[in-house]
């Protein structure tokens, strides 16, 4: 059983109970981080606490940890496995209160962390890609949010699968955004684009790892959302993310991109993304 830490205190995650009064099961009032490790070394530890420390500020939660009481938190579930690799997923609700909207008074956030097993890469990720669909972006104006409320995104990512795809991506107003749960590049005509850091996506830590990568290249760059016909036109589509790390993407609404396999920058980026793990 996954080593999990609930309100103080270490157990297994099958010991792990809330409330059903927790805001975050109400309401879905909790954000979240998943922060891979390689080697028993948590990945770009600072950049997930500065993310996560952002999300509670923009929700309104008191950080209920310094920076060294998490990674004290994530090393220690890191030590309770004899895997090298996987990740900590980390999630802080507004705590437990009788239902209201409004902020309940004086209430303790509800601070709960777990081990996680690194997944399997998928079938065939590697030497063929992977498919996705397009979909529309239902969700809110607050994306830069690391939020639990992730009913879209399941909706979408539930279409890709039935889709017989891997993952949606979504548009909106024309313009490629990212994925369910994942950002995504665009080659087209040589030069990389890939969505600006605004409240229309989130910002994600791999995201930015691949973009050091790419400008470490000397890759032609444009941090800019790709229009839907550029991602139809596409020399190559990637996605990103910390349990995906950077894969090809070689299949778009059944079509395939350019000659439907990985392409020749995504080879580049991806082997000087595994020498940084
Ligand atoms: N998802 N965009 C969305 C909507 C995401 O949910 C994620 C991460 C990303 C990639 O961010 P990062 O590179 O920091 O993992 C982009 C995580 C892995 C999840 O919800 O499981």
């Amino acid at each position: 059983m996954s080593a999990a830490y609930l309100n103080g205190e270490y157990k297994p995650l099958d010991e792990c109970q809330v409330s059903v009064l927790d805001r975050g099961f109400i309401f879905g009032d909790a954000v979240y981080e998943l922060i891979p490790f390689y080697l028993k070394k948590a990945f770009r530890l600072e950049a997930h606490l500065a993310r996560l420390k952002r999300s509670l500020a923009e929700i309104r939660i008191n950080n209920p940890q310094t920076d060294e009481q998490w990674q004290a938190i994530i090393e220690r579930l890191i030590s309770q496995h004899d895997e090298a690799n996987g990740y900590v997923y980390i999630q802080v609700s507004r705590g437990v209160a009788r239902r209201d909207h409004a902020f309940p008074k004086d209430t303790a956030a509800t601070v709960f962390a777990m081990w996680g097993a690194w997944p399997a890469l998928i079938d065939g990720a590697l030497d063929k890609g992977l498919s996705v669909v397009t979909v529309d972006d239902i969700r809110w104006n607050r994306c830069d949010v690391k939020s639990t409320s992730l009913l879209a995104n399941v909706l979408m990512k539930q279409k890709a699968l039935e889709s017989d795809a891997h993952e949606a991506i979504m548009i909106r107003e024309g313009k490629v955004l990212e994925g369910s749960a994942t950002n995504t590049f665009v080659v087209h005509q040589g030069t990389v684009f890939t969505a600006a850091k605004d409240n229309l996506i989130l910002p994600g830590i791999t995201r930015d790892v691949v973009v050091e990568l790419i400008n470490t290249l000397a890759l032609p760059f444009v941090e800019q959302a790709a229009s839907l016909q550029q991602l139809q036109e596409a020399d190559e589509v990637w996605l990103t993310s910390s349990t995906k790390e950077c894969l090809a993407i070689t299949e778009v609404d059944g079509q395939p991109v350019a000659n439907g396999q990985p392409g020749p920058l995504w080879h580049q980026v991806y082997a000087a993304f595994q020498s940084q793990k």
